[in-house]
């Protein structure tokens, strides 16, 4: 019998984890059978105890509850716990093992598919939600020469760059509003604030030039044609742009060799998704 695996969310239709998953698992010749499953809002436990009871060996975890499964697993891996947010579970014999692969992904699409260095750099990042907080500490890693993390409630920018004081200093990683942003310009700015969801773009200053020449603006949501974000950075002149579908393929990526200890070779899926999605929305 095929190793089960699943993608937990609510929605979870739109999801295009079983595609890339089934992919990996054809690339690398593993036995798996991978599906989205729709866990009820207040009933994500008790969906992963079902899934792990019918012979589940590991899942990824989307939006709502990648909060909820960090506090369900019973081990957890270092980039987990700094997240505080888990997107990949293991079940091992009795374990619920937790990681997070968000940000591995994240810096694998900007180092290594759109080979944008961070060291040195100057980065801005919108948003203080859960989707920014997987992805400060692999940042920090990279040495930037700046991380600025701008949020609508500055309060809410504040406690994140708290959680990250003891790795990094007050003048690496500052935090701050939308209208301070005026008069600053950053080598790589990542919308990771969920408005593109809604159609909507953060309240950048509009002609204060946030972007430096030759920068590169990322968006983590992605969709067909440009997000609001996007299209405001290529109004500016901004030639270098990116959505997160290369994102969602790297996390998946990391997420598979977590389970199989086998990493699949992410550029063919990436063009595969690329071409369905400028196929149609219905690709
Ligand atoms: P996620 O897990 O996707 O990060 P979240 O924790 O609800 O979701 O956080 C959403 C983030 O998007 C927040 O940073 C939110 O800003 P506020 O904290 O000020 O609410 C941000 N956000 C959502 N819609 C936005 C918009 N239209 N403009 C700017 N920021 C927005």
């Amino acid at each position: 019998m095929s190793d089960l695996y699943c993608v937990f969310g609510n929605p979870i239709s739109h999801s295009k984890s079983p595609v890339i998953h089934t992919a990996f698992a054809r690339q690398c010749r593993q036995d798996l059978r991978y599906e989205a499953l729709l866990a009820p809002i207040d009933g994500f436990a008790a969906s992963v105890r079902t899934f792990i009871a019918a012979g589940g060996r590991g899942a990824n975890v989307t939006v709502p509850f990648k909060e909820e499964a960090f506090r369900l697993a019973t081990r957890l891996s270092v980039r987990a716990e700094l997240a505080a947010a888990v997107n990949s579970l293991r079940f091992d014999g009795a374990e619920i093992v937790g990681d997070n692969t968000d940000g591995a992904g994240l810096l694998r699409d900007l180092l290594v598919n759109l080979a944008c260095p961070i060291a040195g750099r100057r980065v801005l990042l919108l948003g203080a939600g859960g989707a920014a907080r997987g992805v400060v500490a692999p940042l920090l890693e990279q040495r930037p020469a700046t991380l600025v993390i701008a949020n609508r409630n500055v309060s809410r920018a504040q406690e994140l760059v708290q959680c990250f004081a003891a790795s990094a200093s007050a003048s690496l990683l500052c935090p701050g509003g939308y209208p301070e942003l005026a008069g600053q310009s950053f080598d790589l700015v990542i919308n990771a604030t969920s408005a593109s969801l809604a159609g909507a773009l953060p309240p950048l200053p509009a002609a204060a030039g946030i972007f430096a020449p030759a920068s590169l603006a990322y968006d983590m949501m992605y969709g067909k044609g440009d997000t609001p974000f996007l299209a405001f950075a290529r109004a500016q002149g901004v030639e270098r742009l990116a959505d997160g579908l290369g994102m969602l393929v790297e996390q998946a990526a990391e997420a598979f060799h977590f389970w199989r200890g086998l990493r699949p070779d992410s550029t063919p899926v990436i063009a595969a998704l690329r071409a369905r999605s400028e196929a149609g929305p219905a690709g």
